[in-house]
């Protein structure tokens, strides 16, 4: 890989979702942290008007059209980096030809928001090369429309605010209705989060993702006969008690998802100021056991990865972090402890799924960071 040809350096993050999973889209508080796993771009202008892509891991190059950018919908490789740019010169941003190296190191498929850090750093790296000084909740917004009109995913703004906007060291307190954000030191005593990866393939496009989503707002448009709420995460665990009959049975297990996990966001944050973090720790596993029951996005695998990690002593906490399907648990485990529960997990996860899980070693980092090279 020859870096040295290049201008800027410009990497976003994946993150990790600690806890209020499947809230960001109904307009709750999240606590997601932004990840070392990064995707780098590495950028020059080429004085075309073309943005030619290649990868540190692929073979294939393609050339993108910056007047045609719409037609790439299709490519295998290359359509995030083309919906990213589009979506920005939508938003009245210059783009100007360019090369760029791609280096993802978000293992795809885990859960941990590859394509976040793609449409984050990409579109940060284009603005960097234009000489434009940027805003990054205004990238995040940006990436996040990528996805959704250039993808096809309808996703929250959870992943592309943590991916451009994380600090290192720190958990983020998102709130999505408003995009107000507390920082949070990520103090985990003598606790040491452990990312698992139980490497069955998932794709958030497949459609259960969406159908997700298209429940929370049928819910929500059930309730607002009744209630003055402007999203589903606004519901009461009172209002909820008293309107859940109103809801047929799917629903009104989404909507106990919904109410459950925003409150246990809360307590989240009260143990991590507290340092509790074996508090902590039973919320997380409160968040899976809702995941797999009320929401229904773990599955097989997940389950079998998280509950082996949860009947482990030494590991305080465990679920599946993400959109769900497949991808990555997070788990909290007593440090000194950390090799003998990867050996024990990813041995008891392979006797009963038949799959190699991967442990990925990663801390909690800077969102968007630039380089001049
Ligand atoms: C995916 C989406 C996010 C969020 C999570 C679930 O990662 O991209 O917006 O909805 O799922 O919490």
């Amino acid at each position: 890989m020859n870096t040295q040809d290049y201008m800027y350096k410009v990497a976003a993050s994946g993150r990790v979702n600690i806890i209020g999973e499947h809230i960001d889209y109904c307009g709750g508080k999240v606590m997601p942290a932004a990840l070392s796993l990064k995707n780098t771009v590495y950028i020059r202008p080429n004085g075309t008007n073309k943005i030619n892509l290649s990868w540190t891991t692929l073979p294939d190059t393609v050339s993108l059209d910056i007047e045609n950018l719409e037609n790439y919908r299709h490519l295998k490789y290359g359509n995030y980096q083309a919906g990213s740019a589009l979506l920005w010169r939508q938003a009245g941003h210059k783009l100007v030809g360019c090369d760029m190296l791609q280096d993802c190191k978000v293992p795809f498929g885990s859960g941990l928001s590859s394509s976040a850090a793609i449409e984050v750093s990409t579109i940060a790296a284009l603005a960097t090369v234009a000489g434009e000084q940027f805003d990054n909740a205004e990238v995040a917004l940006v990436a996040q429309k990528a996805e959704r009109e250039y993808a096809g995913v309808n996703c929250g703004i959870m992943d592309q605010y943590a991916s451009a906007c994380g600090k290192k060291g720190m958990s983020m307190l998102l709130d999505c209705k408003t995009l107000e954000c507390e920082y949070l030191p990520m103090e985990l005593g003598g606790y040491s989060m452990v990312l698992t990866d139980c490497c069955k393939p998932h794709s958030l496009a497949d459609g259960k993702y969406n159908e997700r989503r298209s429940e929370t707002e049928e819910a929500l448009k059930i309730l607002q006969k009744s209630l003055n709420i402007t999203c589903l995460a606004d519901l009461t665990p009172v209002q909820f008690a008293q309107c859940s009959h109103m809801l047929p049975k799917v629903l009104k297990m989404r909507a106990e998802h919904v109410v459950n996990e925003c409150a246990r966001v809360k307590t989240a944050e009260q143990a991590l100021r507290a340092g509790n973090i074996e508090l902590l720790g039973r919320l997380i596993n409160q968040s899976h056991a809702s995941l797999k029951n009320l929401y229904q996005t773990t599955g097989f695998e997940p389950d079998v990865l998280a509950e082996a990690a949860q009947n482990y002593p030494a590991c305080i906490g465990s679920r599946l972090t993400g959109g769900g399907f497949g991808g990555c648990t997070i788990s909290l485990v007593k440090t000194e402890c950390v090799d003998e529960f990867t050996d024990y997990l990813l041995k008891v996860y392979e006797r009963r799924t038949g799959y190699h899980a991967k442990c990925y070693s990663a801390d909690i980092d800077d969102g968007i960071t630039i380089e001049k090279l």
